[in-house]
């Protein structure tokens, strides 16, 4: 089939650094560009054909580089603006693209714009902001990082939807918006290939004299609830696609929480604001509102979201599909709870999410199975949202023992240890302490070990880009529509039931691949579809991709071992 229809970056395979942890070079605990550079050859190994960097720009780091004090400068401990153009440079010449984090709902409150406009908030940089006279905050919306989004300053409040250093940018203000356009274009000259947009759903602003129902002890609520996707984001963003993103070919793709279904059409697609968009229902199936009200979540319940999101998305354009980011905890810890460190089940959750629609991005770490570390009190977390959820959780009535165990489940650090490379002192990240704890500071799980094993999930990681990007399924897998499918249980009643089990068909031509991932430490007996049985096993379907060692298929039964994956391809 011609397949020249379809988007280019539907091929590629995105791999999501996080600067500060990657690989130090110079030997101040921190990672930086240079060290990003010196293990390009490792990436391209791995088969991953982008790279999504999180911010490198000049920034006081209030938020690890998402409050930015100048778009068009690196921050020293990442190394210098020469060392970004020698990273997209050497990439490049390996046929890896960088894709760059874009955060423009807010910048730093030391960038200079900020400065100035705090000089003059009735000026024409107080318009880059939203600054209101008042003697009071305008509603109880509580930011996102803690305290009500209105900051005081002087005679004045400013508007943050995260935290007070990080003020939002007045979207209204043409000029402003003019800026962000030269900013994106000034990065596509030099040779970025695609961005990751930051928050971009909180551009537009609900209306400011509304209060709403308080949620917590402080009498505020979230602005999440309510401060995303207002009506009339749509005029910046088709301009921000217009006038910056289609200057030159990129990927685009935004962190989109709170998009309603009935929007979907208006972000991805060709017509969307954006290439793909990130959805969190599954991401934070775990937790309702807060990190410390806990869910309890089933097989089925993270199935639904998953497919909520494919399937509203398929009629439109494309998923980009993730387990972990710099945000999340370690998914092995979040999805597979006590057997996290099974690695046939990490196996199948990789499997799982990377046969799904769209395009698959892997987090730093996320391909040696990582998992969350365990701290015993506060003074060892360094995320500032994790700090204000401790004291919240405090205010509530919680306990600190209750808000640490939460924080060991969800805080924003687990992603961020440094990169295990081996086991050596600092897991070869750096030889001088590192910014951030190492998960373990003996690295048990670590890349030197797996890399030389043929069974680790490192291999297997690598052996599932390759199928995607390679195999003989490759065009099924890119560009294939998807359908939910639930087998019915058949032969042993001691095995686990279906309700432990994610499945879906994938579909392109004539080619149908049925997929099966146990989630269970039990068999579970599968009665197969008519196209893929067969009753005489010579003319059995084909066999197209499994985890461990066998598939095991008598007559139309397929018995899925526990935590195995299986793709068939029904017969023709
Ligand atoms: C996004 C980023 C997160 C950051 C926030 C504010 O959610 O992923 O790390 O703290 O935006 O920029």
């Amino acid at each position: 089939m011609n397949t020249s229809k379809y988007p280019w970056w539907l091929s590629e395979v995105v791999y999501q650094i996080y600067p500060r942890s990657f690989q130090d070079s110079n030997g101040d605990g921190i990672g930086d560009l240079p060290g990003i550079i010196s293990r390009l050859d490792y990436l391209k190994d791995l088969g991953v054909t982008m790279l999504w960097l999180s911010p490198c720009f000049l920034s006081p780091m209030a938020d690890n580089g998402y409050d930015i004090s100048d778009y068009r400068a690196i921050a020293p401990e990442f190394g210098s603006m020469e060392d970004m153009d020698r990273l997209i440079a050497e990439a490049g010449k390996r046929s890896i693209k960088i894709m760059l984090d874009l955060v423009v709902n807010h910048s730093s409150d030391e960038h200079i714009w900020f400065q100035r406009a705090l000089k003059d908030p009735e000026g024409p940089w107080g318009d880059y902001y939203i600054f209101r006279k008042t003697d009071r905050p305008l509603a109880n919306w509580r930011s996102i990082f803690g305290g009500n989004v209105w900051e005081k300053a002087g005679d004045y409040y400013y508007y943050h939807t995260f935290h007070r250093k990080q003020p939002d940018l007045n979207w209204d203000n043409e000029k402003l918006r003019e800026e962000v356009i030269s900013i994106v274009r000034w990065w596509l000259d030099k040779g970025v290939s695609g961005f990751r947009v930051d928050a971009i759903t909180f551009l537009k602003k609900e209306d400011f004299s509304r209060n709403y129902p308080p949620d917590g002890a402080d009498g505020l609520a979230n602005v999440g609830a309510f401060g995303q996707d207002v009506e009339g984001i749509g005029g910046y963003l088709t301009e921000l696609k217009r006038e910056a993103f289609d200057y030159k070919p990129c990927l685009t793709v935004a962190e989109a929480f709170g998009v309603k279904d009935e929007n979907v059409a208006h972000y991805v697609g060709e017509d969307g604001y954006f290439d793909i968009i990130f959805d969190f229902k599954a991401a934070d199936l775990d937790y309702a509102g807060e990190w410390y009200h806990r869910t309890s979540w089933t097989v089925k319940d993270w199935e639904d979201k998953i497919m909520h999101d494919q399937l509203r998305t398929q009629n439109y354009g494309w998923c980009a599909n993730f387990i972990e980011n710099h945000d999340q905890p370690r998914a092995a810890s979040k999805y597979l709870k006590e057997y996290a460190d099974r690695p046939e089940a990490v196996k199948t959750l990789g499997a799982m999410y990377f046969f799904l629609r769209g395009v698959p991005f892997i987090y730093q770490g996320q391909e040696l199975g990582m998992v969350n570390f365990k701290r015993d009190h506060i003074g060892q977390f360094d995320d500032l949202s994790s700090i204000d959820v401790f004291q919240r959780g405090l205010a509530e009535g919680r306990s600190a023992e209750e808000m640490t165990g939460v924080l060991n489940l969800r805080s924003r650090d687990h992603g961020r240890t440094p990169y295990p490379w081996d086991k050596s002192r600092y897991g070869g990240f750096s030889d001088h302490k590192p910014w951030l704890e190492m998960t373990e500071e003996y690295p048990a799980i670590n890349l030197k070990d797996q890399i030389q094993d043929p069974d680790s999930i490192y291999s297997f990681y690598k052996e599932l880009i390759c199928f995607r990007q390679k195999g003989k399924w490759k065009d099924c897998l890119r560009y294939g529509s998807i359908e939910r499918y639930t087998s019915d249980n058949a032969g042993d009643s001691r095995g686990a039931g279906m309700d432990q089990v994610i499945s879906y068909v994938r579909k392109y031509g004539d080619v149908k691949l049925y997929c099966w991932f146990n989630f269970s430490n039990r068999p579970v007996t599968v009665r197969l579809p008519c196209d893929v049985a067969a009753e005489n096993e010579a003319e059995l379907a084909e066999i197209s991709w499994h985890t461990q060692d066998k598939v095991d298929i008598a007559g139309d039964v397929l018995c899925l071992r526990p935590w195995q994956s299986v793709v068939l391809r029904a017969g023709i």
